[in-house]
């Protein structure tokens, strides 16, 4: 069996060495332009050239949950496109998100300012109960992050495609509920995958219908975010802050409104990182599946393209 591996900014030499472990009978190497015909391939944004190349894969296993940099190419309709399920993302993604918001509603911000100037103050306590919190995408991470919200004991909205049912969660589903959705919500926070559906999802009108004093926080893709839209909410106060981890242009341009603005906290696309060996423990199983023709999960479809 051939196993190629093409994944942009990875360190390849550490992930060539455990996957030969992990797959001890296979010819493991590293892509290159000619190179012969694989069986299977972990990737991570690959160019075009290798999908024009490798058109015999039976499946791709993507090293990230979000496929949008896969779906853009033309893949070969008898290859499988893999995504990761959790692999150890979801509680990283719980415990970025449960600081995020915690952080805000605990004003641990201002407490830090008044205390680097030398002032010992009192702040009335906020009630949990006047930030709803709404979870855009109830999927492998928005699910246990709703987990971790409601831990906090704060009310959890959820809002998904398909109608769902969760143990302390008000599920809503479809765009006939999201302005219901968005209106319970005072703490917004976006994980759901990047489609044409949900391009620019959050943008003047949507961010608009949230309640007022409203903070996001975005840990999903950046092209979700209409940028502009985000900046004159928060100059109008309608949004009192918001946390970023994802960016329209990554790295983030040097100019850019959002490295010094008072109400946006900022992380470099590091919500929820890729661990290499889960990751490889994870695709060893489901090839080993695939190869016996069991079923698994997390095969992606691309009419939904998610
Ligand atoms: P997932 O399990 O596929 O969940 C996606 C959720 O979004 C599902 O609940 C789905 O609804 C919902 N959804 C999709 N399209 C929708 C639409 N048009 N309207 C309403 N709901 C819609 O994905 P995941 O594993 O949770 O990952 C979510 C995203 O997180 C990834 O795609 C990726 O972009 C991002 N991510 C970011 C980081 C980071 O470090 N910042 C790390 C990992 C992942 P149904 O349940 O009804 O299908
Ligand atoms: C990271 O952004 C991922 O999609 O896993």
């Amino acid at each position: 069996m051939r196993i190629t591996f093409c994944c942009a900014d990875t360190d390849a030499p550490a992930w060539l060495d455990a996957l030969r472990v992990a797959f001890p009978q296979a010819h493991v190497s590293v892509w290159q332009d000619g190179d012969a015909p694989a069986d299977y391939a972990v990737v991570w944004a690959p160019p075009q050239m290798f999908f024009d190349q490798q058109t015999g894969l039976k499946a791709v296993f993507n090293i990230g949950a979000g496929v949008d940099a896969l779906l853009e190419k033309r893949i070969s309709p008898h290859t499988r496109i893999v995504r990761l399920d959790d692999a150890g993302m979801a509680v990283q993604m719980a415990e970025y998100v449960c600081h995020a918001l915690i952080r805000h509603t605990r004003e641990f911000d201002i407490h830090s300012a008044h205390m680097q100037a030398g002032q010992w103050t009192f702040r009335e306590p906020l009630p949990r109960a006047s930030f709803p919190v709404g979870i855009l995408g109830m999927g492998v991470l928005g699910s246990r992050v709703a987990k971790a919200v409601a831990h906090f004991e704060f009310p959890v909205h959820g809002w998904s495609r398909s109608p769902k049912s969760k143990d302390g969660v008000r599920c809503f589903s479809g765009t006939n509920e999201l302005p219901e959705f968005l209106a319970s919500t005072r703490v917004l926070v976006n994980l759901l995958p990047l489609t044409p559906e949900t391009e620019n999802i959050l943008n003047r009108t949507t961010l608009s219908q949230l309640q007022p004093g409203a903070y996001v926080i975005n840990v999903a893709r950046g092209r979700h975010l209409v940028e502009d839209d985000l900046l004159h909410l928060l100059a109008s106060g309608h949004l009192a802050g918001a946390t970023l981890d994802v960016f329209r242009t990554e790295p983030l341009p040097a100019a850019h409104p959002f490295w010094n603005h008072p109400k946006i906290t900022l992380t470099p696309h590091t919500a929820a990182q890729t661990l290499r060996d889960v990751t490889i423990a994870q695709i060893a199983r489901k090839l080993a599946a695939l190869e016996q023709s069991q079923a698994i999960e997390g095969i992606v479809d691309v009419h939904k393209g998610y």
